[in-house]
């Protein structure tokens, strides 16, 4: 099944409830919502009160993405906000094991992400504890930049990793996502696109998601 899931952070922020029922109205799966701290990446965004009031909106999962040092503070926190899903960075986390056993016993799946530079070896030992893997296919830290062609071989041989170990885990991609790469995207092996800009840049965001979902199928 293809996922998708605007992320907020190119959204209007003076109007971020309508913005959501509009994304959910046109069709989104998932919303996603990035969380910056300006120590982990170079830009600050949204906390856990962004999580509520968002929660409040929509009855959509809510799929927050922990760009922030030292996440294990703050897992609690999203779960308690009404997070769905949350995933972290590999590289801001020196105990990843415990860190995704954290987020179960929160009662949100948990997601594992790796940057650009970051091989999947890094993640080879906790693959079988994951519910998603998101591979980043940007430098993490704003929306609106090019897609890194090279996520596309990381993500064929994720495939192949997940395919070997019978794994029913769950491919994400985040980043420089639009209606010229998604094809290719997803043939690659993606299960759920994030797209901030291309979605929320666009005038209509339901011919947008249509159109994102005729290049995906099913
Ligand atoms: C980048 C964020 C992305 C970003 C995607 O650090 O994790 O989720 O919002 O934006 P686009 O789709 O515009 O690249
Ligand atoms: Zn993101």
């Amino acid at each position: 099944m293809k996922l998708i899931a605007p992320s907020i952070l190119s959204a209007d922020f003076s109007k971020l409830g309508d913005e959501i029922r509009s994304v959910e109205n046109a069709g989104a799966d998932w919303i996603h919502v990035d969380v910056m701290d300006g120590h982990f990446v170079p830009n600050i965004t949204m906390g856990p009160i962004i999580v509520k009031a968002a929660r409040g909106v929509t009855s959509l999962p809510l799929d927050v993405h922990l760009m922030i040092a030292n996440p294990d503070s703050f897992i609690s926190d999203f779960a308690k906000a009404g997070a769905t899903l949350i995933s972290v960075q590999v590289e801001a986390c020196g105990h990843l094991n415990r860190t995704i056993q954290a987020i179960k016993e929160s009662d949100c799946r948990a997601g594992v992400v790796l940057n650009p530079s970051t091989p999947l070896s890094s993640i080879e030992w906790v693959l079988e504890d994951v519910d998603f893997v998101l591979i980043m296919s940007v430098n993490p830290g704003f929306s609106g930049q090019a897609f890194i062609p090279n996520a596309l071989s990381k993500v064929r041989a994720l495939r192949t990793m997940i395919q070997e170990r019978e794994l029913s885990i769950l491919i994400e991609i985040d980043g420089g996502v639009n209606e010229n790469n998604i094809e290719a995207i997803s043939k690659a092996g993606v299960d759920a696109f994030v797209a901030g800009s291309a979605i929320f840049g666009s005038q209509n965001y339901k011919k947008t998601i249509d159109s994102f979902r005729k290049k995906i199928g099913k």
